[in-house]
């Protein structure tokens, strides 16, 4: 079933995303790369909250009010004939379980780190994520403008903290007010830095053991030191390997100041020159192959309020194989149920265009009207459902009540949807009647609080339960399944799509209960 007109389309696309801590300058890369790719003319479109044109995420209140960024940006554009699609993640820790999705959809990860500070604790729990996939990781230190860490010893904290073996391709010239540039390890040239000079353009030496060059450029005092540093990195690290990459056994590392443009060239040439083309993905049945004819697709994130003049709700699809055409109908395989795709969009910063034609490794946005949830296959008519799209156990709880309680009808339905969207997760306890919340980070029980006052008309407010741990139950014995059920009534619950969950008020509980339960799987994450 091979389309050797998509081939081409095929080999020209990467789609990526960038794991970071906050403030480790995501957006500022983000920013220089559409500036490199020509979608943006100036610094400062993407920042300028509020004001420029591509700064239209505050869609919802809470946005504006508090100044964060929740929303997703799906981002295209070309650098030097490659099609390049930057999936953006939300800037809030507390959003990251949208984060992780993402994840699930792209074929490579930047990570970002803040020379200042290393590895911090968000980017850990991220890159966590990716290895769940395999996916290859691309380094860039970034801020050398300011004062550093050793780069060694940000090197040893990657390697030790996220277990991936290094391999710098270049190297910095000093830090701080003496920045200089970077050394290409591999090219064996040198690249200044001038924050001065806008859009950064490379100076390149082809000798950079020159003393002379080195005197000139870089400055006396520094030769010495910087010549015999670079002698020991080209000593002590291995050269590159393509394959290893690929298996993400080792990551390829950059140096430079996102703020000043410098070194984010360098990335993009390491990601149209290393990182892997659109992927195969994993179904229930078979491996499904981006060169394949018929068009397959997963939805990984929903959004909501894209408009809020119309409320609407877009399913984001990334597309696995086959050719999305306007207009094309396409089979929902979980509700066996064929659509017309009249129009599927993608999205720049709040601003959406409509796409005639779409391929492997693209992700399009297409309407849902309350039928498409996380996880959902769309085909042109085979009956397979694609894995590896986890929910993960939350981490905060709270219990959610009615201000006027005859609405509870509308509270479940309203929460059933926030729940399908992956905004909120749901729980019915067994033994009573109340609505547990569970979510990674407290903000998303604000937003859920605040979508349910403006979309459903419903006042609803939450406080805090004695529930710590969650963890999804499953087991292949049913007798240990019926007597755990009997035992533990008081801390079971369903989520919102049935799956039997343990809620647990402690660390010591949760211990116990999986030690006494040994027949039993107590799993921290779950398959759509
Ligand atoms: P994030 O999306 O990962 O949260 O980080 P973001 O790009 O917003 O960057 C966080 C802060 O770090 C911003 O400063 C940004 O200007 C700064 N920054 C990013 N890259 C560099 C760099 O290479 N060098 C230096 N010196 N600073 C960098 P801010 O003061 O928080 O915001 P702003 O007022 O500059 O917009």
């Amino acid at each position: 079933m091979s389309n050797l007109d998509n081939q081409s389309e095929i080999t020209k696309r990467r789609t990526f995303a960038i794991i970071s801590h906050p403030d480790a300058g995501k957006t500022t890369i983000t920013e220089k790369m559409l500036i490199l790719g020509k979608i943006l003319r100036s610094s400062g479109t993407i920042k300028a909250r509020g004001s420029g044109k591509y700064a239209k995420s505050d869609w919802m209140k809470i946005e504006q009010d508090r100044g964060i960024s929740i929303t997703t940006s799906i981002m295209q554009f070309q650098y030097k004939n490659i099609l390049i699609n930057l999936l953006d993640t939300p800037g809030h820790e507390d959003f990251s379980e949208d984060t992780y999705r993402i994840l699930t959809a792209v074929d490579c990860c930047l990570l970002v780190i803040d020379a200042a500070k290393g590895v911090e604790k968000r980017t850990k729990k991220l890159m966590h994520v990716s290895r769940m996939h395999n996916t290859p990781i691309i380094t860039f230190i970034n801020k050398l403008d300011r004062n550093s860490l050793d780069s060694i010893e940000i090197l040893d904290q990657i390697e030790k903290e996220l277990k991936l073996i290094c391999i710098p391709i270049t190297w910095p010239i000093s830090c701080g007010s003496s920045f200089k540039g970077v050394f290409h390890l591999d090219k064996k040239i040198i690249y200044l830095y001038n924050k001065d000079i806008k859009n950064q353009s490379k100076k390149i030496f082809l000798n950079c053991f020159d003393r002379n060059i080195l005197k000139k450029y870089i400055g006396l005092d520094l030769t010495s030191q910087i010549s015999e540093e670079l002698k020991l990195i080209l000593h002590i690290y291995p050269k590159f390997n393509k394959k290893e990459f690929l298996k993400n056994m080792i990551t390829p590392v950059f140096f430079g100041s996102a703020l000043h443009n410098f070194g984010i060239d360098h990335i993009l040439e390491s990601l149209i020159k290393w990182a892997p083309c659109p992927a195969f993905r994993n179904t229930n049945k078979r491996i499904i192959k981006p060169e394949e004819k018929y068009f397959t697709g997963f939805v990984f994130k929903i959004q909501a309020n894209m408009d809020l003049k119309h409320h609407d709700r877009i399913a984001f699809i990334r597309i696995v194989s086959g050719t999305y055409i306007k207009g094309m109908k396409l089979r929902h395989v979980r509700i066996k149920k064929n659509i017309i795709i009249s129009d599927a969009f993608y999205f720049l910063a709040g601003d959406r265009f409509s796409i005639e034609k779409a391929y492997p490794g693209d992700v399009i946005g297409i309407h849902n009207h309350g039928t498409i949830k996380i996880g959902d296959s769309f085909t042109e008519g085979e009956e397979i459902s694609f894995t590896g799209i986890p929910s993960f156990a939350p981490e905060i709880f709270r219990q959610i009540f009615l201000k006027n309680p005859l609405k509870q009808k509308q509270l479940k339905k309203g929460l059933t949807q926030l729940s399908e969207e992956g905004a909120i997760q749901v729980f019915y306890p067994f033994n009573n009647n109340n609505l547990i919340l569970g979510a990674i980070g407290i903000l998303q029980f604000d937003v859920v609080i605040q979508r349910l006052k403006i979309e459903y008309k419903i006042d609803a407010t939450y406080k805090k339960i004695n529930i710590m741990f969650a963890r999804w139950v499953n087991s292949n014995n049913k007798k240990s399944i019926s007597i755990f059920l009997d035992q533990n009534k008081s801390n079971l619950a369903l989520d919102s799509f049935k799956n039997l969950i343990y809620l647990s008020p402690s660390r010591a509980n949760l211990n116990i209960i999986m030690s006494r339960y040994t027949n039993i799987n107590f799993n921290k994450t779950r398959e759509q």
